[in-house]
């Protein structure tokens, strides 16, 4: 049986992270406030009333980051880019203090060896485009191609490849529809649209990027969807899920259409929001790399609650991370063959762009984290002998950071954050990465 250190040569170690999550220094250089910051502020909305404005303190702390990163043999490091610290208000001048912190960073990544690969929108929406209807309005498209094209016209001499958006489902789930994320909106089904609008500001930006002579990946949160049992009420429900979480992403990009989603009550023109043209836009500039985010499969049975066409059950008999998700690392492997069957050879070469998993240190070790990683390596490099095309592995997280919703609680660093002192830690998940990584490059050198 294949496993890690069978992965190809060539194969790209790297680490994630998200702007907000790490870089504190809100108010600094010009940034304009995000949807980030109003949502942290509202009662009740994030446990424990935590907010990323210090977060890691990263804006101020970067280089001793990629000190941390070097130290590991990393090739590549994935963050993102705070559209309000480059655009303060989502249009118009550009700050230039803000687009040279991103300078600094890049330069500073190249000098160690390392190569940065951004992305471009990781759910930090200028608070005054949020004003204005956020991505419910489509204006908000054209605005992230500008914002796009002025950060790719000041970095792209040295950033070979772009994200343009982190898991607009789990944006357009959690913020738009349950309210669980900024911008908090509670509109269920109706949150749609946001869905297609970051969609075509993804078409919109990837062929802007591209008339630039760079690459362009859009990163998705995908997940095995599993029927409970194999009555035909639960295949349905399953349909209906896989639909909502993973087609409605992945097929206009790949496929230039949308799935069905007849079964969730959603008009074909996604409530007036898909004008002609619109898919074109978001398909025709092709992608050259499909950004994978893989946490866990979904189970889904037939609805009890008939405002919903389906049900999430959780995976019993298997471990669970300290955040509650079920640990199947042999989920990645059949996500990545499944797409084959779905796309074939429109599937674009795919790195996996976030991995990774939450320990409760008060009562466990970290070991947790290295079985996980190990797994889901494993999962990666069997996939790949059955002749998936795998460019890369970006482990969530560098460091602790702030968990969205769960403030400083779910902790998915390879380091070990103290958010009194903002000391760096790193784990014993950090040894073994950095050990697996130079395992890996001394066998393929040989
Ligand atoms: C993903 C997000 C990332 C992080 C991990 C745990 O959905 O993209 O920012 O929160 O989950």
């Amino acid at each position: 049986m294949p496993d890690r250190y069978d992965l190809p040569a060539g194969f790209r170690w790297g680490a994630a992270t998200a702007a907000y999550q790490i870089e504190g220094a809100v108010e600094e250089d010009g940034r304009g406030p995000s949807v980030w910051d109003t949502f942290t502020v509202r009662p009740g909305v994030i446990r424990d009333g935590h907010t990323g404005a210090v977060a890691c303190d990263h804006y101020h702390r970067y280089p001793e980051d990629i000190a941390l990163m070097k130290g590991l043999g990393l090739d590549g490091y994935r963050f993102s880019i705070a559209w309000p610290r480059v655009q303060p208000t989502g249009a118009g001048a550009v700050n230039p203090a803000g687009l040279a912190f991103y300078d600094r960073l890049v330069d500073a990544l190249l000098e160690a060896g390392i190569t940065p690969l951004p992305t471009l929108f990781h759910w930090d929406l200028p608070q005054a485009l949020e004003d204005r209807g956020g991505w419910l309005d489509r204006d908000t498209a054209y605005r992230f191609a500008e914002y796009a094209t002025v950060t790719a016209d000041r970095l792209g001499d040295r950033v070979p490849t772009w994200i343009t958006l982190n898991e607009p489902f789990v944006h357009t789930v959690f913020g738009y529809a349950m309210g669980i994320h900024a911008p908090g909106r509670t509109l269920m089904f109706e949150a749609l649209p946001a869905a297609h609008h970051q969609l075509l500001a993804h078409g919109l930006a990837a062929s802007l990027l591209h008339e630039r002579g760079l690459e362009v990946m859009l990163s998705n949160n995908l997940t095995p969807v599993e029927p409970a049992t194999p009555s035909p009420a639960d295949a349905t429900a399953a349909a209906a899920y896989d639909a909502l979480h993973n087609r409605l992403f992945t097929d206009p990009v790949l496929l230039g259409r949308y799935p069905d989603l007849a079964a969730l009550g959603v008009p074909d023109d996604i409530f007036g929001a898909v004008r002609p043209g619109d898919l074109d836009l978001i398909h025709s500039p092709g992608l050259d790399g499909l950004g994978l985010n893989y946490y866990n499969p979904t189970r889904i049975a037939a609805p009890t609650d008939p405002g919903l066409p389906f049900d999430l059950v959780d995976i019993p008999d298997v471990p669970h991370t300290a955040f509650g998700w079920p640990v199947v690392p042999d989920g990645l492997r059949r996500l990545l063959l499944g797409l084959r069957d779905t796309y074939g050879t429109a599937l674009p070469p795919v790195t996996v762009t976030e991995n990774g998993c939450s320990v409760d240190e008060t009562t466990t070790p970290d070991q947790p984290r290295i079985d996980f990683l190990a797994a889901h390596l494993d999962a990666l490099a069997q996939a790949v002998a059955e002749g998936i095309d795998v460019h890369g592995y970006y482990t969530w997280s560098l460091l602790d950071n702030f968990e969205w919703a769960e403030g400083y609680h779910q902790r998915f660093g390879l380091v070990h954050v103290d958010f009194a002192t903002q000391k760096r830690n790193p784990r014993a998940s950090y040894a073994w990465y950095r050990d697996l990584i130079a395992a890996h490059r001394s066998r393929c050198a040989k």
